[in-house]
Formats: structure tokens, sequence, C-alpha cells
């Protein structure tokens, strides 16, 4: 198990829109570690969702720093519409640019943590020649899109696959994020497998309950 300390990413996508600040706020203060904030073209994945002026606007309440996943094509492109500050990590997906290298480059030069986000049909192996370009790998545990998904099960023991490679390649410092159908029993799950950031949506932290009490509840199932 690494020693990494796992943390919650809650998918801003999935939080009232129409009270965004007060779920930053309370997500904050339930123990937050990131913002995810899941950025889509309508091209890379079939839909589109948030964009950096939401971003801006929640920074204005909230010092949470932005986990910024780009479902977009040719992300290098865009980077610069992104006020990325220190702590910020950024993840492009490797199937959506034939510069990989560059784009994970950009992002350490932009001054945030470099990750990689990889599909669920997206073997390792091609990542395997970016691991020193890389703070975090993203494994999709769902295809991206879309919330209220279901898990697609191949990819949980991607997962302790992923956590060996990095390990065995001298990168125990790299950390996994899970990113889809987090619900608090797949969290068990996933965390034994090796994971280390969980990105909660209407699988767990946006469910009844309350988002104090749902994030009490995940952080018990990821320690
Ligand atoms: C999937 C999105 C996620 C996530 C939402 O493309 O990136 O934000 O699936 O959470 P769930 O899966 O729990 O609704
Ligand atoms: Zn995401």
């Amino acid at each position: 198990m690494s020693k990494i300390v796992p943390g919650i990413s809650p998918s801003m996508m999935c939080a009232d829109a129409l009270n965004l600040g007060a779920d930053a706020v309370a997500l904050e203060q339930a123990g937050a570690q990131f913002f995810h904030y899941d950025v889509m073209d309508g091209d890379f994945v079939p839909n589109f969702m948030l964009g950096p002026d939401v971003i801006r606007a929640v920074r204005k309440v909230s010092a949470v720093p932005a986990d910024i996943h780009l479902m977009v094509k040719n992300p290098e492109r865009h980077l610069h519409l992104f006020d990325l500050r220190p702590g910020d990590v950024v993840s492009v997906h490797q199937e959506s640019t034939v510069h990989l290298q560059r784009a994970l480059s950009a992002i350490r030069a932009a001054g945030a943590k470099a990750a990689v986000a990889l599909n669920p049909a997206t073997p390792l192996c091609a990542i395997e020649d970016v691991l020193p370009d890389l703070d975090m790998v993203l494994l999709m545990t769902v295809n991206p899109g879309f919330a209220g998904q279901k898990l697609v099960p191949a990819t949980l023991p991607k997962i302790a696959r992923l956590r060996a490679m990095l390990d065995s390649a001298g990168y125990p410092q790299v950390r996994i994020e899970v990113d889809g159908n987090v619900s608090f029993e797949n969290a068990v799950r996933m965390r034994q497998a090796g994971a280390d950031l969980f990105v909660a949506g209407t699988s767990s932290v946006f469910r009844e309950g309350g988002i104090a009490a749902n994030m009490e509840k995940l952080l018990a199932c990821i320690q």
C-alpha cells in the first residue's frame, strides 16, 4: 500500500449548479483534498461540461486546489485558458493528443502537477515512456463523459497493476486517482487495489444524506 495520504476529489459537475459556492464551502469543510473539474469539449467525449470560468468562480470562495480533468482533444492547445496555481493538478488523456510528453511538460511549466488519464480500454503500456513526466495517473473506471454510470469491472485489477508498475519502475510517489462510480463499496476495493485519490460524484458524496455525512463515510472507506 502506497505511503501517500488518501484523499477525496469531489466531482464538481455533480454538485448543485445553482448553489456551487455553498457546496464548495461544505466540501472544503468536510475535508476535500481537491475539487475535480470535468472539462468536456463534446468531441473527445460526447458531452459538454465545465470551463475555466467555473474554476475561477469557485476559487473566490475556496482555496481547495483544482484537479482539472481535460476530456478535450489536443489539450496542450488550451492550457493557457486555465489560471493554474501551485498545488493544482491537470490530467490530459493519453488518447487525446499525439504530443503527450509535450502536454505533460507544458502543465509542469505552467506550475501545476501533471497527470495522464487513461480510458478503461487503454493499456498501461501506453504511458510507460512518460513516467518521469508524471505526478499522478487518473484511471477512468467508467467510460468518460457522464455521471451516474457503472464501474467497468476490468478497471479494478488495472489499479493494482498500475501501482505495481509505478513502484517497480521507481515511482512510488506518483499518485493514482480513480474516476467513475466511486461508490462507498467500490471505494474500499479501489483503495485495496492501490488507488489514493477518489473522484466522488453521484455514487457517493452527492447522494442523499448530505455532503458532510457522505464525505465522512467515504473518508472512512478509503483509510
Ligand atoms: C465521468 C466523470 C465523473 C464521475 C462522476 O466522466 O468524470 O465525474 O463519473 O461520478 P459518478 O460516476 O459517481 O456519478
Ligand atoms: Zn473526471
